[in-house]
């Protein structure tokens, strides 16, 4: 298929930049891109382009996505890690942008501050994909979108509960179910609910498709009728401070058996990883038939692969 030029040069922060026609068409490319992958036909839509990939918080899957996914789009991806370039001793992350807008086709970033990306963004000149931060994690929920499409078929209409912290994951979950008119409850412990701000801008989103969003304290009460159960480790890189007191609070937000028989019968589990197996999952649900959580970790490559084919 030949990419669209539509979505060119855009920068890739949060999914409530993009339309639902947007988040549909880089699922679709996906998709394509999977299928050339798997009959193992060169793609090269990126022959030529360079990817820079800052990380300044350790990655598994993002890394891997990412770098392989620029290799076989016939590109290449440099991975730049704080202890090596001078961001990490106090260059600027606008000084940092200037210069390498005039050498990259791209920027990925991992960072804390939000802030940070789109100031990169603002400054570069160039696309910049958010690789996770404390707010969002956009290119995860495109992975996770594409693995519920591909085993239900369909988004419009699936209503997915989210069990846990209402953390960066939860909050692209939000805007990823507000765009394609999936439902999504958050069932969190007291104060550790989404972002009140973040919650509402999704709900304005969500106006468009008719998804309902919510959030609620008992996890029972959020798989009902769920079709697909979600879960994220309870304390979030560089959030790990009180752990031993966060795992009292977060006891009940567990996906279990038991838990999982409440969902619908045909329910899907998916997890972003790195998972604490025994603590926010047990190791019978995610080795189990249910789970689809590593089919999500593969599509985490094609649907990068989508992003960077559309942006740069
Ligand atoms: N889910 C996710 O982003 O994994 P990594 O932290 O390994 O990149
Ligand atoms: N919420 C987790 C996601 C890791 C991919 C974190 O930010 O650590």
């Amino acid at each position: 298929m030949e990419i669209k030029d539509t979505l060119r040069g855009r920068s890739f922060i949060s999914l409530h930049d993009f339309n639902a026609e947007d988040i549909q068409y880089i699922l679709e490319v996906g998709a394509h891109l999977k299928t050339l992958q798997k009959k193992r036909i060169p793609h090269p839509y990126l022959a030529g382009k360079t990817l820079g990939m800052i990380f300044q918080k350790s990655s598994t899957r993002t890394r891997v996505a990412f770098e392989v996914g620029m290799y076989q789009l016939g590109g290449h991806a440099l991975f730049l890690s704080p202890r090596d370039i001078q961001l990490g001793r106090g260059e600027t992350v606008k000084d940092t942008a200037l210069v390498l807008g005039r050498m990259l086709d791209g920027i990925m970033i991992r960072t804390f501050d939000h802030e940070e990306v789109i100031q990169l963004a603002q400054w570069s000149g160039i696309p910049v994909i958010n690789g996770l931060t404390d707010l969002l994690h956009p290119t995860q929920v495109i992975g996770d979108l594409m693995t519920i499409k591909e085993h239900k078929g369909t988004l419009k209409g699936l209503k997915l509960a989210f069990i846990g912290d209402g953390n960066n994951v939860a909050h692209s979950l939000l805007f990823g179910g507000a765009k394609v008119g999936m439902d999504v409850v958050i069932a969190a412990p007291d104060g550790f609910g989404p972002d009140a701000k973040i919650l509402e801008l999704a709900r304005q989103d969500a106006q468009a498709s008719g998804a309902v969003l919510s959030v609620v304290k008992d996890p029972e009460e959020a798989v009902q009728g769920a079709d697909v159960l979600y879960t994220d480790v309870w304390a979030s890189m560089g959030q790990e401070e009180n752990a031993e007191e966060k795992e009292q609070q977060f006891r009940n937000y567990q996906i279990n058996q038991q838990l999982l028989k409440q969902a619908k019968p045909d329910a899907i589990v998916l997890h972003c990883l790195p998972a604490k197996r025994g603590k926010e999952i047990t190791d019978e649900v995610m080795d189990g038939p249910q789970s689809k959580v590593f089919d999500e970790a593969e599509n985490r490559l094609h649907a990068h692969k989508a992003i960077m084919a559309v942006l740069m």
